[in-house]
């Protein structure tokens, strides 16, 4: 049974609460790790591969967890970087990582819906957000708003797998009390272009979702 609390609040006590769970994932590159989450790998590549072909870019990472991705898009030569997630104990652990880059982060602990971000930027990342949002159309408007003109945003959608759906269904809804969404191919490319952008480009690396390359102009 979901508790009375709203999506936003579930999926926030979530990542509270698992922050060094889901950093330690990304610890273990052993091949069969790799074979089972691929999607942890393949999103990472398309970001940093993103990251890499605009000189110097500014990037907006939301849900940006514990830093992972930042440490590599800053490695990459982003020039500014602002994570924002609402789970502090994720955003301390991201503080800790990022720390060596001086003043090219800034970490935010916010809701991304509320916060008021100082923008553009070249790139938006949403890795492993869009599984938790209720109202994706939101979400995607605000980011495109926080695009540069020739700025993207780099995003993972899950899809609904007979293997693997039920599991996350039952881990996640189930037991964990965290929502989570899934998305159509058709519907999702519909969503992004409503909501604004120029360009879309739908990567089907696995069979449990999609990553997306969506483009202002
Ligand atoms: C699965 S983690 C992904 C972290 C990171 N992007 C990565 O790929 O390693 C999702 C993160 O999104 C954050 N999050 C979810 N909804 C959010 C919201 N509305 N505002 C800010 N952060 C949010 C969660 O707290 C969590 O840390």
């Amino acid at each position: 049974m979901p508790s009375s609390a709203t999506a936003p609040q579930r999926v926030r006590s979530r990542f509270r609460a698992k922050a060094r769970q889901f950093d330690d994932l990304y610890e273990d590159e052993r091949p069969l790790v790799r074979l089972l989450r691929p999607g942890l790998y393949r999103r990472r590549e398309l970001a940093i591969d993103t990251v890499r072909s605009y000189q110097s870019p500014a990037v907006l990472d939301v849900g940006c967890g514990s830093g992972r991705i930042g440490e590599l898009a800053l490695e990459a030569g982003a020039s500014r970087y602002v994570g924002i997630d609402f789970s502090e104990p994720m955003i301390e652990l991201a503080r800790a990582r990022l720390e060596r880059f001086g003043d090219r982060v800034e970490l935010v602990t916010e809701n991304f819906l509320a916060a008021s971000l100082d923008g553009p930027f070249d790139v938006v990342l949403a890795l492993g957000l869009f599984d938790y949002l209720p109202d994706a159309n939101r979400f995607a408007r605000r980011m495109l708003e926080l695009c540069s003109h020739g700025g993207s945003m780099v995003g993972s959608f899950p899809a609904w797998s007979l293997v693997k759906g039920p599991i996350r269904k039952v881990r996640y809804e189930w037991i964990g009390d965290c929502p989570i969404f899934n998305y159509e191919r058709g519907a999702l490319e519909g969503l992004l272009l409503d909501v604004g952008f120029a360009r879309v480009e739908i990567f089907a690396p696995g069979r449990s979702g999609y990553l997306v390359r969506a483009h202002r102009r």
